[in-house]
């Protein structure tokens, strides 16, 4: 298939949408043909199946039933958007995708990497992306660009957290070990214009 499928992974205050956004910008000036979208990515079955796994009411949410609604919504996100711009030859930038779920409910769930990548074989029938960038940060640091947002500070609760998060940040390291070839790890804890500079340069390595 023609085009280019890059994803961004990272976990929460990695900075990844701020970075993406200014990645967009440049490569559309350079005259790249570039599809920015994120899962669910505005499709309305992949929203629907999101709604499902995010209402508040679901408190009966099975992990493995989360993961399979997960790995439902990039299904129909992919078939519908991903795929048919691919196919047009545009450069796709997805925010998130199969490596979440191997590090959110593979690796900090427990559910298994292995397990997960099984399910998510059948979603995604070999639609890998070419590129992984993944934005590395500890989580104490994340978390507090997080609040800093917000304006308030760090609480007990968000400490008791800290270890799913650390979790899902080892889930990400050791995915990035196992596919060297695909995922590049890039130190999200640098300032802003470095971490942009080096996700661009990866980027335009593979555009060759
Ligand atoms: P979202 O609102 O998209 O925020 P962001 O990507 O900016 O962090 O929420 C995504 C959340 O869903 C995030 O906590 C990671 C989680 N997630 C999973 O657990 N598994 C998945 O497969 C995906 C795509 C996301």
């Amino acid at each position: 298939m023609p085009g280019l499928f890059i994803t961004i992974e990272g976990p929460e205050g990695a900075g990844k949408t701020t970075v993406l956004q200014r990645i967009v910008e440049e490569l559309e000036k350079k005259g790249y043909p570039i599809v920015q979208t994120r899962e669910p990515g505005g499709i309305a079955i992949a929203e629907q199946i999101r709604s499902v796994i995010l209402n508040k009411d679901n408190t009966k949410m099975d992990a493995r039933t989360e993961a399979l609604l997960y790995a439902a919504a990039r299904r129909q996100h992919l078939v519908e958007k991903v795929i048919p711009a691919l196919q047009k030859d545009f450069i796709v930038l997805c925010d998130r995708f199969v490596d979440s779920s191997l590090a959110y409910q593979g690796y900090a769930r427990g559910l298994g990497m292995e397990e997960v990548a099984s399910i998510n074989a059948f979603a995604i029938d070999g639609m890998m992306p070419a590129l992984t960038l993944l934005f590395d940060v500890q989580p104490e640091v994340g978390l507090a660009r997080i609040h800093r947002h917000d304006g308030r500070e760090v609480n007990r609760l968000d400490l008791e957290d800290l270890s799913f998060h650390q979790k899902v940040r080892e889930g990400y390291l050791k995915l990035a070990e196992a596919n060297r070839e695909r995922i590049v790890v890039i130190d999200a804890e640098q300032e802003q214009e470095l971490v942009y500079r080096a996700a661009l340069s990866e980027i335009e390595k593979v555009l060759g």
